[in-house]
């Protein structure tokens, strides 16, 4: 396995290159379905960089604990720098997420923003089997990502503004990955249900609620880690 790209020394700057690509869109995306996530007591964040989406649904939600898994430490200690006023809620494992072991999880929610496509189509299935095999029953999962439609302006604008992020994040970070993973074809083999999907800037950005069918009888902690 390839070592994880390293986000490190673009931690302080993601905000504002976000900022100056694609505005407030991203943001948008990741808060789609917050309400959908109002109910939760217990998520997996994976990937979710500087944190600011943990934040708020810290300030939101207020039973909610957050486990926040990243691979990058700069990442995890803006995280922890902005969710530290519900520091009580939320613990951090730095780690490569594909070598994740679960130990008797009990979430019920799956926070994947912009971070499957740091995976391959292969290491997603894999992600998505062991997540779907032990987790609560209904668990959701939301995830945001980039996405090339099927249409005129998925070829001639998405596909070469998502060639263009591989090719930047690559040399920034040593990201290996060079394409979208089929995230559909990885949850739906791993038993979770597309329930909802929201669009914007016409279909380059998606956001995803999906649902686990399975039954995972657990009662106590979840991710063994510091
Ligand atoms: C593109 S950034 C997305 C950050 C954030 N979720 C967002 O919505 O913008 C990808 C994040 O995933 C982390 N990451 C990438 N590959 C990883 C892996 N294999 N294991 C753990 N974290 C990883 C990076 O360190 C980075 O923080």
């Amino acid at each position: 396995m390839k070592a994880p790209p390293n986000f490190n020394r673009l931690a302080r700057l993601y905000r504002w290159m976000e900022l100056f690509s694609f505005g407030p869109w991203l943001m948008v995306c990741r808060c789609a379905f917050m309400n959908e996530c109002l109910n939760s007591c217990r998520a997996l964040a994976l990937g979710d960089g500087d944190g600011r989406f943990t934040a708020r649904l810290l300030r939101e939600n207020p039973i909610i604990r957050i486990d926040a898994v990243d691979a990058s430490s700069a990442m995890l200690s803006d995280l922890f720098r902005r969710a530290r006023p519900h520091a009580d809620r939320v613990r951090t494992y730095q780690a490569d997420v594909r070598s994740l072991q679960l130990a008797n999880p009990t979430y019920d929610l799956i926070l994947t923003h912009f971070f499957l496509d740091c995976l391959s189509t292969e290491e997603v299935k894999s992600l998505a089997a062991s997540l779907g095999g032990a987790v609560c029953p209904g668990c959701l999962w939301i995830v945001s990502e980039f996405a090339i439609p099927s249409d005129r302006f998925g070829m001639l604008v998405a596909r070469p503004i998502v060639w263009a992020l591989y090719r930047v994040f690559g040399w920034l970070t040593g990201l290996q990955v060079r394409s979208l993973p089929d995230h559909h074809l990885a949850l739906r083999q791993a038993g979770f249900t597309l329930e909802k999907q929201r669009c914007w800037l016409k279909g380059l950005l998606i956001s995803e609620v999906w649902s686990a069918a399975n039954s995972s009888p657990s009662s106590s902690a979840g991710l063994s880690g510091r």
